[in-house]
């Protein structure tokens, strides 16, 4: 038996619950809100669907924590999403309040969960959920680099005119516009990109990767929630399923590439207890100045965050 609870019935939250029924891995979801309503009927639109497109993962809306109780996993999406001209760390103040007490509530009910925070803004809310959780760093982690890479490699298929199915890619440090692409790590079917790509093109797609979120956002008027949903689905699946997928996820640093104590965007191992490993790979200079120049954006935001004395 697995059960996943999705905090948070909003644009992502709702779309993570129903991508990860229609991939049919876990027994059970619970999508829960303070819109308790909008979580109910969120689940009840989605469990109409199974019918259709064949799944048989339950789904149940709620406001009620206690239906929370012994999820295998735990993925956060509640609290406010950016407006055009607004940055992801203009919601701390909103969004740090609603994941600490979501993060309490949920280990009222559930001792040891695996959580995998989404809100924004994302390196520093996974650093508040792991401080107040008090949970090892391998069950306490992020999703954005599943996102931005997928972003990434969507612009390089347009480009190229190559299938997505064929792109593979790593991105580094903080969901934010000093995110590190790496082109060096990037492949297109076993091939090197920089050997397909003009290199003044792939850095125009390395940039419109780095504001990707703000171009959907001015589309909008609010952040995406398509391929974020999928995104963490995607997580909680090589979970479930202990296919122990390497993503890039945001994870605790312990003095890997000479920085500890902050969360940040690396290529980890997802299986069955979380954060398998953490893969550290050989940057170089540019790189490696690319991923302290993003630490040194996410830790000024902590200190943002440790300054409201929440936890
Ligand atoms: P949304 O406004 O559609 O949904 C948020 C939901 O959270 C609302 O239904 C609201 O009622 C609920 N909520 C607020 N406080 C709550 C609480 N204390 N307990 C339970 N539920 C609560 O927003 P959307 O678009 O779903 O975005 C959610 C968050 O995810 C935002 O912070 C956004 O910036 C972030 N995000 C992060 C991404 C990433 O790559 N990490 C990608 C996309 C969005
Ligand atoms: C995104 O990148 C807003 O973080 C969210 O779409």
């Amino acid at each position: 038996m697995s059960k996943v609870t999705v905090v948070g019935a909003g644009n992502v939250g709702a779309t993570v619950a129903n991508v990860l029924a229609h991939k049919d891995v876990v027994n059970e979801v619970v999508l829960l809100d303070i819109k308790a309503d909008l979580a109910k009927g969120k689940a009840l639109d989605s469990w109409q669907q199974a019918p259709i497109d064949y799944y048989s993962t339950k789904i149940e809306g709620t406001g009620d924590y206690r239906k929370t109780k012994g999820s295998d996993i735990v993925v956060i999406t509640a609290g406010i999403p950016r407006r055009p001209g607004m940055s992801r760390d203009d919601l701390i103040s909103t969004n740090a309040k609603i994941v600490t007490s979501v993060t309490k509530s949920i280990l009222k009910y559930t001792k040891n969960p695996i959580i995998i925070v989404v809100s924004n803004p994302l390196d520093v809310m996974t650093y508040a959920a792991h401080k107040v959780s008090g949970l090892d760093s391998s069950r306490v982690f992020g999703m954005a680099g599943v996102l931005d890479t997928a972003r990434y490699r969507a612009f390089l298929s347009t480009e190229l005119k190559i299938s997505p199915k064929d792109f593979q890619a790593v991105l580094m440090g903080g969901h934010g516009d000093t995110m590190v692409p790496l082109p060096r790590y990037t492949t297109v079917a076993g091939i090197p990109v920089t050997e397909l790509i003009d290199k003044d093109i792939l850095k125009a797609i390395v940039q419109r990767t780095k504001v990707g979120g703000g171009e959907l956002v001015k589309l909008m008027g609010t952040s995406a929630w398509y391929a974020p949903g999928a995104a963490a689905a995607q997580m909680v699946e090589s979970i479930i399923r202990d296919e122990n997928r390497i993503f890039p996820c945001c994870a605790r640093l312990t003095g890997q590439y000479g920085l500890r104590n902050i969360f940040l965007g690396v290529p980890v191992k997802l299986g069955r207890n979380g954060i398998e490993q953490m893969l550290e790979l050989k940057l170089n200079k540019t790189e490696l100045r690319g991923l302290k120049k993003s630490a040194e954006h996410v830790k000024a935001v902590m200190k943002t965050f440790n300054k409201m004395k929440i936890v």
